[in-house]
């Protein structure tokens, strides 16, 4: 960490997300000057993403697919597993990112690839046993079409993974923590300004389209927002087999 480069990523977080062009080239405009310090800042922002590879049960000769994987950063998670798998893409629409991805993938040869495309349409060669998004769903349009695509991919029984930025429902439900103001109003407007879309429908929707295996509400600290912590998710499902 410098606090030249946080200087640098911040000053892109406060000029925020283009508001023209196509998506990718928003995210391209949006990440391109920051892509090299990308990962330094989001190791202090986008808490819960160790814990959800490690949660990820994977034997050997697993094939898993990050959607909106950025720089490939979450593959180092899975540690010595990695070299097991018999494969594991990532897939971004971001040309900057996948830069820094591709350099770090070059440790894995015959296991990571890194693919440009998009999370709603992209499809493997073949069926495969987990697909997870890290902070992706926030920023793709139409993350209905993500999660359904995810879905598509996975053979049954296979795994659907997540962890977000979380927006609480308007009415408290039983199976979510309690709404407060900060929760329903502060984080989703602070966080729309830089193209990341926080939805209390993310999780209702994964619920309901996978078996769940682990659904879990938590807080995690902001860079330079001292005494502020913001809410996210982990999930974890399983494509039913019918
Ligand atoms: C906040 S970043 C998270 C990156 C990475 N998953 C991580 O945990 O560091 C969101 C990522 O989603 C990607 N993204 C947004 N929309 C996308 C889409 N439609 N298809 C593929 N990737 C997309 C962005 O380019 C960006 O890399």
């Amino acid at each position: 960490m410098s606090l030249l480069a946080d200087a640098r990523t911040l000053l892109q977080l406060a000029r925020g997300h283009r508001a023209y062009g196509s998506h990718a080239e928003r995210l391209q405009a949006f990440y391109g000057p920051q892509a090299a310090h990308y990962d330094a800042f989001r190791e202090r922002l986008l808490h819960g993403r160790e814990d959800l590879i490690h949660r990820l049960a994977l034997p050997p000769g697993s094939r898993v697919i990050e959607l909106g994987g950025g720089t490939a950063r979450n593959l180092e998670y899975f540690g010595e597993r990695l070299s097991s798998f018999a494969r594991v893409e990532v897939v971004d629409l971001c040309p900057a990112l996948l830069e820094q991805a591709r350099r770090r993938c070059a440790r894995w040869p015959g296991v990571a690839a890194v693919v440009e495309g998009d999370a709603t349409t992209y499809r493997p060669a073949q069926p495969v046993d987990c697909v997870y998004f890290s902070y992706a769903l926030t920023m793709i349009p139409d993350w209905r079409a993500a999660v359904d695509n995810a879905l598509r991919m996975l053979r049954p029984g296979g795994l659907l993974g997540a962890v977000d930025f979380y927006a609480a429902p308007r009415a408290a439900r039983e199976d979510f923590k309690r709404p407060d103001k900060l929760v329903r109003g502060f984080w989703p407007r602070w966080f729309r300004h830089d193209g990341v879309h926080l939805d209390p429908r993310h999780l209702p929707y994964l619920l309901e389209r996978t078996e769940p295996m682990c659904c879990e509400q938590r807080r995690g600290p902001v860079p330079y927002l001292p005494g502020l912590r913001t809410p996210y998710f982990l999930y974890i499902g399983r494509k039913p087999a019918v």
